[in-house]
């Protein structure tokens, strides 16, 4: 397994651009399975969960071909025909949102055999609300042996379906499907995320009817049949956000470009509250600080246009060398405080009560061996590694894999002392 490595103390300066959103793109992957048309999607991301996704779209009977096009990265999705309507557990497992197959496939096969994708390092993460949801469009849907059978022979008819709390998952699974139901569908307390905005547009684009998303409440008035289209992956904020605290923790100044600062409006704000000097364009956000200590600041994750749950650990990261004591509350996963014990094998002090941690920044952090349980906590490790004296060594590599694009190139082009420990490299040596 590949590991990471890190000396800090190296500011960083210069530019990184930012990769379309991993979290939006296998979304409209899962999308493009709605037509027997192809699908081209630009400012795609290469990443491990794109290309699991892409192998099980295969299996499903897409053609699914990755190129290097005039503006980046693009890949074209083709399934003239569902040649079978099966996700099985070892690829739902090896990524969740697999899961969201199942809506594209009920409606346009009428049914569907896909496995429950189970619990995850962040929490038990249920999928009650995805199934409730597409019952309420009229698919009959029985669970059995880890299973989800799902069945709408005479196809998905509109329902309005009000949400008992906000999840992006079960809003944009429930818009996969009900794309192609007969009559009007309306999704009430709707996720209002940046990617719930751009996989609408994406099925606009393809001939559905969609209005509302980003707002509480969408209506879908759906289409016998959905065609090819071209559509750019929305900037990954989750992305943005990360290597906004990577630039302030290490100190230095860096633009991040093809971003959207908007969509991180609430994480600028607790920077700029930290002490963070930030300057933005509609798409570029200039990070600077320079020798001084910034000020802790508190933050409570939110659903959109709150502070996303998935900037919880690297805004974390940036407090435990803050001034101060920083209050950082979690309030959409149960469990996503397993990069705690972490920060503090590298010398942070952060205390845990319930879904509150209480952050005092300390002078210095000293590098280690780490290890992290997600996607989003690895990187929190990278960050904090970036500021912390002598070498941070992180382990299980492939959670970042997952969601950052060529991360220790982007950080190295700026200046930071990254490199990539390759597994095989270790066995050969
Ligand atoms: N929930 C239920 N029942 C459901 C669905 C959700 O109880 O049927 C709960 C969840 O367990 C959680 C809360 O509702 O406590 C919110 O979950 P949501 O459905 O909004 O999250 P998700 O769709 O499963 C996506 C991202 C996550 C991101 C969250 C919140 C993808 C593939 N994943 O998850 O991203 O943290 O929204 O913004 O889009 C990551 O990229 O590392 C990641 C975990």
């Amino acid at each position: 397994m590949d590991r990471i490595a890190i000396v800090g103390g190296a500011r960083l300066e210069g530019e990184i651009p930012i990769s379309g959103a991993k979290n939006s793109a296998i979304k409209l992957m899962a999308a493009s399975l709605l037509s027997d048309q192809p699908l081209r999607l630009t400012n795609m991301p290469r990443l491990a969960d794109t290309r699991f996704l892409g192998k099980l779209l295969r299996r499903l009977g897409a053609a699914v071909i990755e190129m290097d096009g005039p503006e980046g990265s693009e890949t074209v999705l083709h399934t003239p025909e569902i040649t079978s309507a099966l996700a099985p557990y070892d690829l739902v497992r090896q990524m969740r949102a697999s899961f969201n197959v199942l809506g594209p496939l009920i409606a346009r096969t009428g049914h569907a055999k896909v496995s429950l994708p189970g619990g995850c390092a962040i929490g038990a993460r249920p999928v009650d609300l995805h199934l409730k949801a597409l019952e309420a469009l009229g698919a009959h849907i029985d669970l059995n042996e880890g299973y989800v059978y799902a069945q709408a022979p005479r196809g998905l008819e509109g329902a309005t379906i009000a949400f008992p709390f906000v999840s992006v998952g079960a809003t944009e699974h429930t818009m996969l499907a009900a794309v192609l139901a007969d009559g009007e569908t309306v999704l009430e307390n709707a996720a209002r995320e940046p990617e719930i905005v751009d996989l609408a547009e994406c099925l606009n684009a393809m001939g559905a009817k969609v209005e509302g998303a980003g707002s509480p409440t969408i209506r879908i008035k759906g289409v016998a049949k959905l065609h090819g289209a071209v559509h750019a992956v929305v900037p990954d904020r989750i992305e943005t956000g990360a290597f906004a605290c990577a630039v302030a923790m290490a100190g230095g100044d860096v633009t991040l470009t093809q971003s959207r600062p908007e969509h991180v409006r609430a994480l600028l704000d607790a920077m700029a509250a930290a002490g963070v000097e930030l300057d933005e364009t509609v798409d570029t956000i200039r990070v600077r600080r320079g020798a001084g200590r910034l000020k802790a600041a508190d933050i409570t994750t939110e659903p959109y246009p709150g502070l996303a749950t998935d900037l919880q650990s690297p805004f974390m990261a940036l407090m435990t060398m803050a001034q101060g004591v920083s209050v950082i509350r979690e309030t959409i996963f149960e469990n996503r405080f397993m990069h705690v014990p972490e920060l503090a094998r590298l010398g942070a002090d952060i205390s845990i009560a319930g879904n509150e941690a209480r952050v005092t920044g300390v002078e210095a952090l000293t590098g280690a061996q780490v290890m992290a349980t997600d996607l989003r906590a690895s990187v929190s490790l990278v960050i904090a590694g970036l500021a912390a004296k002598g070498e941070t060594v992180v382990n299980r590599v492939y959670h970042l894999d997952r969601g950052f694009e060529r991360l220790e190139q982007k950080l190295g082009a700026c200046g930071a002392n990254v490199r990539r420990i390759s597994g095989d490299q270790e066995e050969a040596a």
